[in-house]
């Protein structure tokens, strides 16, 4: 059976999702639903998303990495040195040239997650690769601000997402608030999945 292709972005004030490789953002609400959804299924990223992570390859979850420029598939194992300077290793991702061929690739699981950055959203969204779209919508009067004061310093989402999802099914996810984490900002999320 076809796996369900699925995006997971989340976008901020003024249609932001990023600043350089990074996000322009902390909110420790949107990476437990993050780890929440995506847990146990593949994750593709743009290769400036993901070395742009906090840390990487995440866990519990295969890392594919899409990158034009590589003549084939290949393993990359990560690794660190401890306090001693003895190298550990901390886990590995798949690099792929090109979005299909990773779709591909991992086409024996029920899910695939499309991780961005704004150059594959764009793609995958553009050559209607995408069945379902988890979205995040990020609210803070503090970046709003920060925004307005500095606006080209901003990566935008590459397309108008209301406009892209007319007609499809939206659900909101709740989770217990006893369980989420406390944001430690002014930072409000609220979490969607739209459906084909
Ligand atoms: N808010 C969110 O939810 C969210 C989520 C993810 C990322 N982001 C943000 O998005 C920004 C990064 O976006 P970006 O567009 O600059 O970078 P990106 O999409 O992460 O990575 C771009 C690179 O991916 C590779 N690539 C893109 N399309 C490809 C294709 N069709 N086939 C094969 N390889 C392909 C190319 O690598 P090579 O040039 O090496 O060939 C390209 O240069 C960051 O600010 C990040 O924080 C935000």
């Amino acid at each position: 059976m076809k796996p369900e292709i699925c995006a997971i972005f989340a976008i901020g004030p003024d249609n932001v999702i990023g600043i350089e490789d990074k996000m322009p953002w902390h909110s420790k609400k949107d990476f437990y639903h993050y780890k929440q959804v995506t847990k146990g299924y593949p994750c593709i990223f743009g290769d400036r998303t993901f070395f742009g992570l906090p840390k990487y390859p995440l866990t519990d979850r295969l890392n594919i990495v899409v990158k034009l420029d590589i003549p084939g598939a290949s393993v990359i194992q990560t690794s660190q040195k401890d306090k001693a300077g003895k190298v550990e290793y901390t886990g590995g991702f798949i690099e792929i040239p090109s979005i299909e061929t990773a779709i591909n690739f991992v086409s024996n699981y029920s899910k695939i997650f499309i991780c961005g950055g704004r150059s594959v959203y764009k793609y995958c969204l553009e050559n209607k690769l995408i069945d379902t779209i988890y979205l995040t919508k990020v609210e803070s009067e503090d970046l709003s601000e920060k925004i307005a004061q500095d606006p080209d310093k901003y990566i935008r989402f590459p397309i108008d997402i209301e406009k892209y999802v007319k007609g499809w099914n939206c659900d909101d996810i709740f989770y217990d608030p006893a369980i989420l984490p406390q944001e430690d900002s002014d930072i409000m999320v609220k979490f969607l999945k739209y459906t084909k």
